[in-house]
């Protein structure tokens, strides 16, 4: 069957309609073409020669191009870049090769593509099965830190509950950046074939920049400036920052870090003494238990793979401890907002029952470590002794 282009020149869209006719022709088969746009057969012509196609010009203006091989072997090196469903065999290499660089997985890559240098290129190390419902579960979780909160809600706090709630507020800024730089690294280090993985972390970051944005709102909301932020508390989340490898990072930082901050934040939303208070916590509290539910998968994953991991992660948390041994830990201003929020009034048996609930949040807080400890296959003493070691600034 001849192809006529009509009036329809070689560069304004005929060269696609001549490689669709070829694409069914073997090598050495024959297309004709008809057309009467003047410049068709230079056009043509300089192409065949690029593409490695024949070309015969016939009396009448019409063109043969006969079918050459380059197409074919141009993608004969190419290789299949896994699968792009992550159920199917196969489909996430243990080991994918720096060449397949951004290509999304399942993709055919040409050979000669240029080599990436991502540092994170280990299935066995970054990769769950759970990355996919926890991404579908994130995506669908977002939420608009201008419609989720009442920030108009009529309230008025005593100055020194405002005060408290300021303090714990920016104490809680300083931890969510932390969490916020921590995947952020990690993301551009990964290699994008675990695609899951990466726009899960990629979300994460987004939830952690909501945190900050929602805490420093509740915190600015009555006209005050931000409060104290303390030499301790900043050394103990650089250790988080500074923390070079992936698996050990989302040990502490998801595992022990957010792990403690699901207490906090669910202390804080049952405590709060007014409803913005209690939105942001809870909102950021959802967003939080995905954060510990992938670190808990992949080290899961991981540690079931490679034994040899439990003592890595216990020797990073008793280094981080040796590091932070001279360091004041929680800040005394911290602790005391905690116990002014949970108190609400000054008479002895209000500060007395603040005073307890504060230290039943750090029982619980321990507890929870313990029990996920356990969960990634700690002995139970590990476990408590681990979990003892955390920083006392909790995250
Ligand atoms: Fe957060
Ligand atoms: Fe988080």
């Amino acid at each position: 069957m001849p192809l006529d282009l009509g009036d329809l020149g070689f560069d304004q869209g005929g060269s696609l309609l001549v490689k669709r006719a070829l694409r069914p022709l073997s090598t050495g088969e024959e297309l004709t073409l008809a057309g009467t746009d003047p410049n068709l057969q230079v056009h043509l012509r300089a192409w065949c020669r690029a593409e490695g196609h024949e070309f015969r010009a016939l009396d009448g203006g019409s063109s043969v191009v006969l079918k050459g091989t380059a197409t074919d072997a141009r993608w004969s090196g190419a290789e299949r870049a896994g699968h792009a469903d992550p159920s199917q065999r196969d489909a996430v290499s243990d080991s994918p090769p720096q060449r397949w660089g951004l290509a999304a997985r399942g993709a055919l890559v040409e050979s000669g593509a240029p080599e990436f240098h991502f540092a994170l290129t280990e299935k066995t190390e970054v990769w769950s099965a759970d990355a996919v419902r926890l991404y579908a579960q994130a995506a669908s979780a977002q939420w608009d830190p201008a419609t989720a909160i009442p920030w108009n809600a009529a309230f008025e706090l005593p100055d020194e509950v405002e005060d408290a709630v300021v303090q714990v507020m920016t104490y809680l800024v300083e931890n969510e950046t932390a969490a916020l730089i921590v995947p952020s690294r990690f993301v551009a280090q990964l290699h994008p074939h675990f695609r899951e993985v990466m726009q899960l972390l990629a979300i994460q970051a987004a939830d952690e920049a909501r945190h900050i944005e929602v805490f420093t709102r509740r915190a600015l909301l009555k006209g005050r400036q931000p409060g104290l932020s303390t030499a301790g508390g900043q050394a103990s989340l650089q250790t988080l920052v500074n923390e070079p490898d992936f698996a050990t990072a989302s040990f502490l930082l998801s595992v022990l870090g957010e792990g403690t901050f699901l207490s906090l934040l669910w202390f804080l939303e049952r405590y709060a003494p007014d409803p913005v208070t209690a939105a942001v916590c809870r909102l950021a509290a959802q967003d939080e238990a995905r954060h510990v539910a992938f670190g808990m998968a992949h080290l899961r994953e991981h540690i079931a793979r490679e034994p040899g991991l439990i003592p890595v992660l216990s020797n990073a948390v008793r280094r981080r401890h040796d590091a932070l041994r001279h360091t004041a830990g929680l800040n005394a201003e911290v602790f005391d907002a905690l116990v002014s929020i949970s108190a609400g009034c000054w008479t002895t048996d209000d500060v007395r029952r603040g005073y307890r609930a504060v230290n039943d949040l750090v029982e619980e807080m321990h507890a929870g470590r313990t029990k996920r400890l356990i969960r990634l296959g700690f002995s139970e003493g590990e476990g408590q002794e681990l979990s003892s070691l955390h920083t006392r600034n909790f995250m």
